[in-house]
């Protein structure tokens, strides 16, 4: 086990959690890795499976059908998906860290006991925020929502939206009243059979076998009950919850980088050339070692993030950072990971050039790189000025 003593703080429950999404990912989702990801296809099953393990509501209290577990918890799971598949990570991420977390943060009673059960337990939710001309301008996005009696009507589009293919349950960001600027933008619930259309589906570099669909919405009527958080707070909304789920993608590129290592690094210690393990030769040992030390260092700033959120303290500037530094990790690690095994991790066959091709977007979601230096630039120049 290559998990680092420096991190021994995890709880009973928490380590039992690690080990049984272990299990679930080694036996379930492998197998179907490559085959997901060549048909840029997620297997129905494995959406099932991620509802009968429980984890699909993983801070979701019991009584809604949920886990009732921690943050951190969240984080274990989403790092022990990533390690295998990052595709897979990436739902279940996406499905907690952002849908779960907006109902269980701002929604009403009426609202959670009505959505967080579904959520929890058969239907899969996505975030809908960014659009053709608004991406890292989030906040000047060009969907609009129109109050009628007792419905509100929405027109616009949605473009990436992870999860929109194989989701029922859509929070979308529209502008109810563009004088005020982003502080029109609202928050609604939508379910899938409302008419939400789903238009153009990626076909990407990395991450094939998770879902990225454009959404077009003509005159979508949604009912006044499904405002969340309360008009004009969408924003906020918004942002406040992409501040923790950028932990998720720090873990998801974390467990990247060292499912990478944990295929490869084994290899060149039974690989020989020139008579001994490739991995014993000083200019590859020293390598591992770099690698060894960068993946060390994004888990200690993810899970420090994660615990600093779940304690109630202050934790933007490290969610930032953590989610920046482990998408450069996963870059860099399983980049080397390719040149480790020579010409068979330049393959199909073995998987290990799929997580470079799946690190890459760590950079894009959930804020790009520069967006996360630009918040902690923000946060410094707070602190030393
Ligand atoms: N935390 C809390 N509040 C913040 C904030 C932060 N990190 N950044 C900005 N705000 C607030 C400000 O306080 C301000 O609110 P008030 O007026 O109430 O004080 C408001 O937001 C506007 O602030 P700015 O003018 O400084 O912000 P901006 O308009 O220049 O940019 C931003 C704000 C759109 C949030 C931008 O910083 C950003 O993060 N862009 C990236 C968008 C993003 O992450 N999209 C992800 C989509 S979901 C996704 O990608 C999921 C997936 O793939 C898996
Ligand atoms: P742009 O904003 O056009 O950025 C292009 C380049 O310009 C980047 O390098 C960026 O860093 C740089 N740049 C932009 N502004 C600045 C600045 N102020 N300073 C310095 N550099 C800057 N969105 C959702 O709402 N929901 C989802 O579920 C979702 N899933 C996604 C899944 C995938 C596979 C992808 C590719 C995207 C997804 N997104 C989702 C959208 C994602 O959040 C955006 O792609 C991202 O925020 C960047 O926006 P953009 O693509 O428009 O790039």
């Amino acid at each position: 086990d290559l998990r680092p003593s420096s991190l021994d703080t995890f709880t009973d429950e928490e380590n039992m959690l690690r080990d049984a999404v272990k299990r679930f990912a080694t036996e379930a989702v492998g197998p179907k890795v490559r085959e997901m990801d060549e048909n840029e296809q997620m297997d129905p099953l494995i959406i099932n499976g991620l509802y009968e393990q429980g984890l699909m509501g993983i801070e979701t209290s019991a009584e809604y059908g949920g886990a009732e577990s921690s943050f951190t918890s969240a984080i274990i799971v989403i790092e022990e998906l990533a390690k295998v598949d990052p595709s897979v990570s990436v739902l279940c991420d996406v499905h907690n860290t952002l849908v779960n977390t907006v109902l269980r943060k701002y929604g009403t009673k009426e609202q959670q006991d009505k959505w967080l059960p579904q959520l929890a337990q058969s239907k899969l939710g996505s975030f809908c925020l960014s659009e053709p001309a608004s991406g890292s301008d989030a906040f000047a996005l060009q969907t609009r929502a129109k109050k009628h009696g007792d419905n509100w009507v929405i027109n616009g589009s949605k473009m990436w939206i992870t999860n929109s293919y194989e989701a029922e349950i859509f929070l979308i960001f529209a502008n109810i009243d563009t004088t005020k600027g982003y502080k029109g933008i609202t928050c609604f619930l939508a379910t899938k059979d409302m008419g939400i259309q789903i238009a153009k589906k990626e076909q990407k570099l990395g991450i094939r076998a998770s879902s990225t669909c454009t959404l077009n919405f003509d005159d979508l009527k949604i009912p006044a009950e499904n405002v969340i958080g309360g008009e004009g707070r969408g924003y906020k909304i918004a942002i406040e919850i992409l501040n923790e789920g950028r932990i998720g993608i720090a873990a998801q590129m974390l467990g990247l980088a060292q499912g990478a290592f944990e295929k490869v690094v084994p290899y060149t210690y039974q690989r020989q050339q020139f008579g001994q393990p490739i991995g014993t030769f000083q200019g590859m040992a020293f390598q591992i070692a770099q690698a060894a030390i960068e993946i060390e260092s994004a888990r200690l700033m993810t899970y420090n993030a994660a615990r600093r959120k779940e304690e109630g303290k202050t934790f933007t500037k490290e969610a930032a950072m953590a989610k920046y530094w482990s998408s450069v990790v996963a870059q860099r690690v399983s980049g080397q990971a390719i040149e480790w095994a020579g010409g068979v991790g330049f393959t199909r066959e073995t998987g290990i050039e799929k997580y470079w091709r799946d690190s890459k977007i760590g950079a894009i979601y959930e804020g790009t790189s520069n967006i996360q230096l630009q918040t902690i630039s923000k946060f410094i120049q707070k602190e030393h000025s």
